[in-house]
């Protein structure tokens, strides 16, 4: 794949590859405690759900060690933990993983434990991406064109990506395909990481304005549309990507297919809808950048797309298919 990881843990020394510089640079961060892990999870130096998610289950274990005693480590699975939660509020990754670390911390107070469990968090990702991959590759028939939106690849988990994942399974196995990237305004996810990233693997891709999808859609050009998410709800509403919406109505309208990959550490059970969930808001500045007028900005970083609108959620144990709230119990019951 060509793609430098975006986490790194090596004897114990947590690294995250600083996604703000790309493709520019490849460089990575020094993360050696909390405060560290929340700038790099707020600016988004480390970003897509699962990666955020694993960058601070590994922060933690960090952060453990210089605790001390038992009391110090649970100090830090409280107060870090709720640092790190409150980095960014959207994506389920995050509090699933600072609630793993807190479960297994109260287990066992000890730094060996928590790095054990961050790394099982990392390693367990790396095969539902492979997962849902190996399940959704046979959406991407020979020659299709494929277009996605912001980042859910490689950069945003630990290998292959969510929605890539297919993509480069079916690109090692020398199936032909074109992806379509759009920008992914105001942070250019799209244009600076997947693009980036795909562009490395060899993939055929096209990076096109936000605008441009419905144009391509109306011309027969898109034949599916795959997204990652950040949170899908009880009901299967999507929570991801400002943006993912508008690319769901349109799909809904030209009559393309409309599939969200998710692994079992996005699915969120205990939130009913997509209206429950917080969407992060964020800077003015990243919307104005320089050049517009000096007028108040709205820049809400995702959106929810109802579950009504997504033809299918291809997770590590399936495909589900509408009704989507009783096919994700039924793929998750066991989890
Ligand atoms: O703000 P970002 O870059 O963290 O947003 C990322 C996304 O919206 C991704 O689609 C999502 O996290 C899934 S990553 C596998």
């Amino acid at each position: 794949m060509n793609v430098p990881p975006a986490i790194r843990w090596s004897e114990g020394r947590l690294t995250l590859l600083d996604q703000r510089r790309l493709p520019a640079v490849v460089d990575y961060l020094d993360i050696p405690d909390i405060p560290s892990a929340v700038d790099a999870i707020g600016s988004l130096a480390v970003r897509g759900a699962p990666a955020i998610g694993i960058a601070a289950a590994y922060a933690l274990a960090v952060a453990a060690r210089d605790a001390g005693d038992s009391a110090g480590i649970a100090g830090v699975l409280r107060d870090g933990g709720d640092a790190l939660i409150a980095a960014r509020p959207t994506a389920v990754n995050l509090r699933w993983a600072v609630e793993r670390l807190r479960i297994r911390g109260a287990a066992e107070p000890d730094p060996a434990a928590l790095a054990a469990e961050a790394e099982a968090i990392h390693r367990e990702d790396a095969a539902q991406c492979r997962a849902i991959g190996e399940h959704g590759r046979r959406l991407i028939t020979p020659n299709a064109n494929v277009l996605t939106h912001c980042n859910a690849g490689a950069l945003a988990v630990s290998e292959l990506g969510t929605a890539t994942a297919p993509l480069y399974l079916n690109h090692d196995a020398g199936i032909p395909f074109h992806v379509y990237v759009d920008e992914t305004r105001p942070l250019l996810q799209g244009a600076r990481l997947t693009a980036w990233e795909l562009d490395r693997a060899g993939i055929d891709v096209t990076l096109v304005c936000d605008s441009v999808p419905a144009s391509l859609m109306a011309a027969g050009r898109i034949d599916l549309v795959i997204v990652g998410t950040d949170r899908v709800t009880r009901n299967g509403d999507v929570v991801n990507k400002v943006g993912t919406l508008n690319l769901a109505v349109l799909a809904r309208h030209f009559g393309v297919p409309f599939y969200v990959a998710c692994p079992a550490s996005t699915y969120d059970p205990d939130t009913a809808t997509g209206n429950d969930v917080t969407i992060e808001q964020r800077s003015d500045d990243e919307v104005r950048r320089g050049e517009s007028a000096a007028v108040p900005a709205y820049n809400p970083a995702f959106d929810v797309t109802p579950a009504r609108l997504v033809t299918g959620i291809i997770t590590d144990r399936g495909i589900a298919e509408a009704p989507l709230e009783s096919a994700l119990e039924d793929l998750f019951r066991e989890s």
